[in-house]
């Protein structure tokens, strides 16, 4: 049996139980896992279904370029069925988003267009507004617009809601989703309140958000708006794909806790998901108190961790933005350690023969070399073996003739692991500036000391 394409392959997602980070919530958690379908997100169903409703009503015509703002995951899907399809495709987004979620959209060879975060959606350099203007200029374009699009919320009518309402035997008692366009949300809560109109449905939005707001006061309040971490979910408008007559509540997440919570659902469940699976878990958890042991809550998990890789599933980024306080090392507490020492350096016109002899004395492999006074590049002992053994006479010449290029600068406050990485066969030290100026070298062996200290 094989598919006739990659669009075929779409959704029939798992739903998966959650069994630690909710254990303290009564009721069955599940999580449907709509990083199964082919650009690991759920966002290639209702591409899909935009691009066959568009083509059916002649809107998209063959060869057609397809235009649209898109955070990433909807330019995933769009860009998959349009190489299948046929079809040219021009992204904007935002230059808040992932590099990971770009590469992805060029590797399918869509055009990228990054646009300015931190201007109102009515701003002409808004990716909501550059991807309208070249809707109107480029010939034979169609937008699809996702925010407003029907069909982006009746692909979740026809697919996702009857999945949950089948792989459930119809026992679903709540929907947890977050939201962004509302198409997720609208689409598969009409469907499962027409089979069960007792079933909820909590919406997840973010801080920085008007989602809640509107929802509780039908205000939009534009002193609500900020920029904020949490990707995917969360808007400064009111896309006409949210039916909040179809959401009983929001309940907003921090961007610390949707982060925290997204590296939680790897650690303890072995569920590499996106951010926006974080964010819902993180507000299930907030609500959760209300739940009973019948309860079955389905929460959707949208999209991949991979696409995450330098933000939430990266420590040093977690902890640059104070989202993590733990006592890992650091190159301050690996200097703390250590204790004082000085750092033998070489000036760029000191002879090879005299830097070397300075190693061997001080019995180090490795010294950074100087040019007054700063650090400019280095030479290992095996740079002036090399350099002798193939010209005796170097020796007298000055070190800089074989220097190659300086150990990385790290701060006192890069983690350990960052400066494993970066100590390799051609590094094998890495250099930090102390709160004096005083530079320090940092090697292996300060590591391996320092780790067998905890
Ligand atoms: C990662 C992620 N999570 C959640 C959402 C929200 O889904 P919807 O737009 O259907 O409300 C999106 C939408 O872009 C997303 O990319």
């Amino acid at each position: 049996m094989w598919y006739n394409n990659i669009l075929e392959t779409i959704g029939d997602t798992p739903l998966v139980k959650l069994n630690k980070v909710t254990r303290h919530l009564q009721g069955t958690i599940l999580a449907k896992i709509e990083t199964t379908n082919p650009g690991n997100s759920i966002k290639d169903r209702m591409a899909v279904k935009m691009i066959e409703d568009a083509e059916k009503s002649g809107l998209l015509k063959p060869g057609g370029t397809i235009i649209e703002g898109t955070s990433g995951n909807t330019g995933m899907g769009l860009a998959m069925a349009a190489v299948v399809k046929g079809y040219r495709c021009i992204f904007t987004t935002t230059d808040k988003q992932s590099k990971e979620k770009i590469d992805a959209l060029r590797a399918f060879g869509a055009e990228v267009i990054v646009c300015p975060t931190n201007v109102a959606p009515d701003d002409p350099r808004s990716y909501y507004a550059v991807s309208s203007r070249l809707a109107e200029e480029v010939p034979n374009a169609w937008k699809a617009n996702q925010y407003d699009n029907p069909s982006n919320a009746q692909a979740h009518y026809e697919q996702t809601g009857p999945e949950i309402w089948e792989q459930t035997a119809g026992k679903i008692t709540h929907l947890v989703v977050g939201v962004g366009t509302g198409g997720t949300i609208s689409g598969a809560a009409r469907y499962l309140r027409e089979k069960n109109p007792h079933i909820k449905v909590w919406g997840i939005d973010t801080y920085g958000s008007v989602f809640k707001k509107y929802k509780e006061t039908g205000i939009l309040d534009k002193d609500e708006i900020y920029p904020y971490i949490t990707e995917g979910i969360g808007e400064d408008f009111l896309p006409a794909n949210v039916d909040f007559s179809v959401i009983d509540l929001f309940e907003k997440v921090t961007d610390k806790d949707a982060a925290l919570m997204t590296r939680e659902l790897a650690r303890q469940e072995g569920i590499f998901a996106g951010n926006s699976a974080g964010s819902a878990v993180a507000g299930l958890l907030q609500l959760g108190h209300s739940l009973t042991k019948d309860d079955v809550v389905v929460v959707i998990f949208h999209d991949h961790g991979s696409r995450y890789m330098g933000k939430m599933y990266n420590e040093d980024w977690l902890r640059e933005r104070g989202f993590l306080q733990d006592k890992k090392l650091t190159a301050q507490t690996i200097l703390n350690k250590r204790g004082k020492q000085e750092t033998v350096t070489a000036d760029v016109q000191q002879s090879i023969m005299e830097t070397f002899n300075m190693m061997k004395t001080l019995n180090i492999s490795q010294i950074p070399i100087t040019q007054q006074g700063m650090v400019i590049s280095k030479v290992t002992e095996s740079d002036i073996l090399n350099a002798l053994l193939e010209n005796a006479a170097l020796k007298s010449a000055p070190v800089e003739t074989i220097a190659s290029k300086s150990f990385p600068f790290v701060d006192l406050k890069t983690s350990i692991d960052k400066i494993s990485t970066l100590i390799d066969k051609d590094n094998q030290a890495v250099l930090v500036e102390d709160t004096s100026g005083k530079i320090n070298i940092i090697t292996q062996y300060d590591i391996i000391n320092a780790i067998s200290e905890i």
